[in-house]
């Protein structure tokens, strides 16, 4: 007989966890009362951070209406409310939203609805989306075809679309040189030489995340980069489809990625802060005359159950009124500098910490086994799982993986809620610094900079 408090669930981790007792703005406690520094948000998720009545109040009152209502029976008011006020946020003529359940969907969401436009303008010849390495787009088949990450797609490689890849514009890695600039130009006209070598009128669109996530680690492109892709795409055509599933609500310091590089992409993915793990719940934005040319010609063959589901709605409707009237947006960015200033003087006494990157509060920092070649540690450390325990036991969550390419490389994710005050962000440098500390003493490596 198996015993009683064997779990029926199977996920990926690293080590057994205890069990989730409650939660409270940026702190998590377990059912043995040990109190956690959520200093990841989850994956990038709670935003606003945990508990917050204001959202509670609202999804309770939703409750006692409705907590379901199909989409092709019904309306709904907090659907049709938070839509508007999404619209009002994304990038000019974005104000066609379609609700979903989380950020696999809205990607997906984005590759269907970027093919049936092409096929209303009669270019069924265009299918291939092009995307980056690494990157990571999401779990379902479609979103992992565009996702470059080998040890998530690989073994499902037989079962999806081959689609093509170019090299993140990974510049701090590069040892030649260019300006900074000039490195972005380089890996933009990647891009261009990709769209040549498949075939112009095959390319469907280019999917990126407009600040990297957790396959590179807050990844940050030079502007030259951004210019370039967008005037590349615009030349061929081609759609411009932005993953902002991490970056968007203000994570970067703005309400959408795209603001820092005025971006007018086609289409926008989001989902993690966009309900802020009040609800499951994602959306896809679109230009306008994308959605008015899918619709007049049959509509969009495409849909969830739980699409525009009013208590996710309600939840993400409150949890976006959050967002403005606590001024969460201004805050990732102050925050977000004074937490990067903090890792940074991290950095000045760990000699193995080779980069802090990021915007807002989308921060990350790599290890790394020299600073001067970034040659990244022993894969056989497993530095992107032991720091993480060693932050875990102090009660302090990171977020980490594999750097270059999901294989080698370790980067941790820094990205607390956007609530986070200065004495929470002390207590995170703190955490980590001990944290930084007892691993090097562990495994024997240099820890001052330069000693
Ligand atoms: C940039 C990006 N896109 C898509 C996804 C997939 O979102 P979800 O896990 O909600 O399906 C993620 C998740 O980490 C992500 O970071």
């Amino acid at each position: 007989m198996k015993a009683e408090s064997e779990s029926h669930l199977f996920y990926q981790t690293s080590a057994p966890r205890p069990r989730l007792d409650r939660a409270e703005g940026v702190y998590l406690w377990d059912v043995n009362g040990k109190r956690y520094l959520d200093a990841s948000s989850g994956p990038m998720v709670s935003n606003i951070g945990h508990s917050n009545p204001r959202v509670l109040a609202a999804m309770k009152r939703q409750m006692d209406k409705a907590t379901f209502g199909y989409r092709l029976h019904f309306e709904n008011e907090p659907a049709e409310k938070l839509a508007a006020l999404t619209a009002s946020l994304m990038p000019a003529g974005m104000d066609r939203i379609f609700f979903v359940s989380g950020g696999s969907e809205a990607v997906e969401s984005c590759l269907k609805l970027a093919r049936q436009y092409a096929l209303t303008q009669g270019q069924s010849q265009r299918w291939k989306v092009i995307s980056l390495f690494p990157s990571y787009h999401g779990s379902t088949l479609g979103a992992s075809s565009v996702t470059g990450m080998k040890q998530f797609t690989q073994p499902f490689a037989p079962m999806m679309a081959n689609m093509p890849k170019i090299p993140a514009p990974t510049c701090y890695l590069d040892q030649d040189g260019l300006s900074l600039d000039q490195r972005g130009e380089r890996y933009a006209e990647m891009l261009r030489d990709k769209i040549i070598e498949e075939g112009p009128e095959t390319v469907l669109a280019f999917i990126m995340e407009p600040i990297g996530g957790a396959s590179t680690g807050a990844l940050v492109a030079p502007d030259s980069w951004h210019h370039r892709v967008q005037q590349i795409c615009r030349e061929f055509g081609i759609l411009l489809i932005l993953d902002e599933v991490m970056t968007g609500a203000g994570r970067t310091g703005k309400f959408m990625a795209a603001e820092h590089w005025n971006y007018q992409p086609d289409i926008i993915a989001m989902a993690k802060g966009f309900a802020a793990g009040y609800a499951p719940l994602g959306a896809m934005a679109a230009q306008r005359h994308i959605v008015d040319a899918v619709m007049a010609n049959g509509g969009f063959a495409h849909g969830y159950t739980y699409a525009g589901n009013p208590l996710a709605c309600a939840a993400g409707l409150a949890v976006l009124q959050e967002v403005k009237d606590q001024n969460l947006v201004q805050a990732a960015e102050t925050q977000g500098n004074k937490l990067k200033a903090g890792l940074q003087e991290l950095m000045s006494r760990y000699e193995m910490i080779g980069d802090v990157r990021g915007k807002g509060l989308l921060l990350a920092f790599e290890l790394v086994a020299d600073r001067k070649t970034m040659a990244p540690l022993p894969v056989g450390l497993n530095a992107h799982v032991e720091l993480v325990e060693e932050a875990y036991q102090r009660g302090l969550i990171i977020y980490s993986r594999r750097t270059r390419g999901g294989l080698e490389g370790d980067h941790f994710m820094v990205c607390p809620p956007l609530t986070i005050n200065d004495a929470e962000i002390a207590e995170i440098l703190i955490g980590l610094d001990d944290s930084l500390q007892a691993f090097t003493q562990k495994q024997g490596l240099t820890r001052r900079a330069g000693a």
